[in-house]
């Protein structure tokens, strides 16, 4: 929580109230913030979800334990697909989905998708899966994946979808973890003209997880890949002639939907729970009301990957809970040139778009002009999520993209969270660059203090919620411990998002971005000791430290100070060496972004190295206090190798 944000924030005077013509169409009026909280989520539950058998009571709540809609019996993918079709919108598009490489288009309607899931549901069967069998999901943004995860809550098989960036080491300890027997993915995936190899990263993966025993793999580039006798099926072989029939298994609302791993302060990704009823009706709501999501005429858009939680909520089943048309495309904003998005937008006319600030520093850096190619018209509504968006940011997102016209919804929310908590209402906030501003109706966010007091306005501090929400995580899959330490003990019965955040004097929410050792980098959350291990894993390094600094794109950029062993020196050649063990053991995503060598880390006299003093370093800060560090003169020899690394680039 810098002194500089805060400052920014006060002097952010910029205020948007809704465009009247937006605000009188609006799903979300003004009393809906009225709504009593039980009445809010029985309604909600009952107007956006099918229910097979009704639940009969609305929630339970012991802490830090709870559960949703109770006695409640339904299943996701006839929600998000049959009873569409059901009621004569089967030949509305679901998806348009767009290929990386050009002219590689599809339409997938809704009917078109029940075939698909119910084939793709019948050829799981066949090979074995059942309600309760664990599933992994290691594919890229091709519409066969959304149909992979609606085939498993199809027949109640919770699943886990490993992003397509992450490495055969991350692949494989989630399926260890969750125990999957079934791994779905593809040959390989293209991104910006080449190919990235998956089924290879696969094979690696399941030599690490004996546990699966089955493997059906997409053809996607027609690529060669080599296909194991008895454990690998071609995706295309096991749903011919599988029957267009599959009837939906009825779930209670309490059974586990997926898994979503994510990173936390120690080396262990966590396997987030989700589970069914209450999950589906927060995001089918929250998409409803934030996106204003008009289903017959709308072209939404969410930007992410499906691999993250913003996909799994606002691409798949939010959206197709909701009956939407959506956009998926399968590549980079700038293949092959930086107006792809653009083109997209103009291509379906999209009306509505949800992205990341990364994505749209991006898109500030290499010019308006990309945008002015096109005709954005279309759009009426914009959305960012994943860190703390700029005021710059967030303006010039309104002004090119939105034609300075469109309600631009800052959402705060996280995996463990399911749903969006934190946002704007388009048609009824009045919206300040860089704030979140007001919690969504009937969530009891609030600031506290160090010691637990709650921080009215003008005040900072930590973000907790005071009330359980419908799409809440019911816990850490095999970790129960965790859970309660991780979320739930800072203050008693209270839940701790980890974030730093300021109330303003109207109530508006001002994040400030993680209070623990949680990197945010492009809206990705890594730890510091995740890529600390990694490093430490590389047959030279003696130790490392990791911490962030600040990058005008990807928000935060990490930095390594690793010492080698035997006194070594480092090279340019090791610098990236190291970089690249870091990008396979966990993922390009997780790769420093420089890399300082030392032969000592700054470490206080009991050994705990002080990642604040390398922060300051890595920011070109003064340095804070020195005189608990063991050997103070270790901590002004890396500043002098980190300022020549910098004189050298
Ligand atoms: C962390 C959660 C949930 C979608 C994507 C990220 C940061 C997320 C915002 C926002 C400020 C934000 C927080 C949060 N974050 N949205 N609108 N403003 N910060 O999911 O990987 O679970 O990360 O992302 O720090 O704790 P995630």
């Amino acid at each position: 929580m810098s002194e500089q944000t805060i400052d920014t924030m006060l002097l952010e005077e910029r205020r948007y109230p809704p465009p009247p013509e937006f605000a009188a169409q609006a799903n979300a009026q003004p009393d809906i913030y009225d709504r009593d909280f039980d009445e809010f989520w029985e309604t909600e539950a009952r107007e956006r979800v099918t229910w097979f058998e009704p639940f009969t009571k609305l929630y339970e709540w012991e802490p830090p334990y709870a559960k949703w809609y109770l006695g409640g019996k339904l299943n996701v993918s006839y929600n998000c697909v049959d009873r569409h079709v059901e009621a004569g919108r089967g030949d509305k598009v679901a998806f348009h989905w767009e290929g990386e490489p050009e002219d590689d288009r599809r339409e997938i309607t809704y009917a078109d998708l029940q075939r698909e899931v119910a084939r793709f549901a019948n050829a799981l069967k066949e090979l074995g899966v059942r309600k309760g069998t664990p599933v992994a999901i290691y594919m890229g943004m091709v519409p066969e994946l959304p149909v992979a995860m609606l085939a498993c809550t199809r027949l109640g098989a919770p699943h886990t979808v490993v992003f397509g960036g992450f490495s055969a080491d991350s692949l494989s300890g989630r399926m260890v973890d969750m125990q999957c027997e079934v791994l779905i993915t593809q040959d390989e995936a293209w991104r910006r003209g080449s190919t990235v190899p998956l089924k290879q990263t696969a094979d690696d993966a399941m030599a690490d997880a004996p546990n699966v025993k089955t493997c059906v793999v997409l053809r996607r580039t027609g690529g060669d890949v080599p296909m194991q006798d008895g454990r690998d099926h071609w995706w295309h072989d096991v749903v011919e002639g599988a029957a267009d029939e599959c009837p939906p298994e009825p779930m209670d609302s309490e059974d586990l939907l997926f898994l979503m791993y994510t990173s936390g302060t120690t080396a262990k990704p966590k396997g987030v729970v989700h589970t069914t009823g209450g999950y589906l009706a927060g995001v089918a709501a929250t998409h409803y009301h934030i996106f204003d999501l008009k289903r017959d005429t709308d072209v939404y858009w969410c930007a992410a990957d499906i691999g993250w939680i913003t996909g799994h909520s606002y691409i798949v089943y939010g959206p197709l809970c909701n009956g939407a048309t959506s956009v998926i495309y399968e590549g980079t904003p700038d293949y092959p040139d930086k107006d792809r998005w653009w083109e997209i937008i103009e291509r379906y006319g999209v009306t509505i778009l949800y992205t990341a600030p990364t994505a749209i520093r991006s898109h500030m850096k290499w010019g308006p002009e990309y945008a002015e190619r096109h005709d954005l018209s279309s759009l009426r509504l914009l959305g960012s999520v994943g860190e703390p968006i700029n005021p710059e940011a967030w303006v010039w997102y309104r002004d090119h993209i939105g034609g300075d016209r469109t309600p631009v919804v800052d959402t705060w929310w996280q995996t463990e969270t399911g749903m969006i908590l934190i946002t704007p209402l388009p048609g009824v906030t009045t919206l300040k660059p860089g704030s979140a501003t007001k919690p969504f109706p009937t969530v009891a966010a609030a600031v506290f203090s160090e010691s637990g007091e709650e921080v009215g306005p003008g005040g900072g501090g930590y973000l907790v919620l005071k009330r359980p929400w419908p799409a809440m995580l019911r816990g850490i899959f095999g970790d129960d411990a965790r859970y309660r330490e991780t979320y739930w003990s800072k203050y008693p019965d209270v839940y701790f998002a980890g974030d730093g955040a300021r109330i303003d004097e109207d109530g508006d929410f001002w994040l400030l971005g993680r209070v623990d050792d949680v990197m945010n980098v492009s809206g990705h959350r890594i730890s510091t000791i995740e890529v600390e291990s990694a490093l430490v894993d590389h047959k030279e390094v003696a130790e490392a430290a990791v911490c962030s600094r600040k990058d005008s794109t990807t928000g935060e950029a990490i930095v390594a100070y690793v010492t080698l062993k035997g006194g070594a020196e480092g090279s340019v050649e090791k610098l990236e060496e190291l970089r690249n063990h870091v990008a396979r053991k966990i993922g390009p995503i997780a790769k420093p972004a420089n890399i300082v060598f030392t032969p000592e880390l700054p470490k206080t006299r009991s050994g705990k190295i002080m990642r604040r003093l390398l922060r300051d370093v890595a920011e070109h800060r003064t340095l804070g206090d020195t005189t608990t560090l063991a050997d103070p003169t270790v901590v002004e020899e890396i500043k002098t190798r980190a300022e020549s690394d910098r004189s050298e680039d």
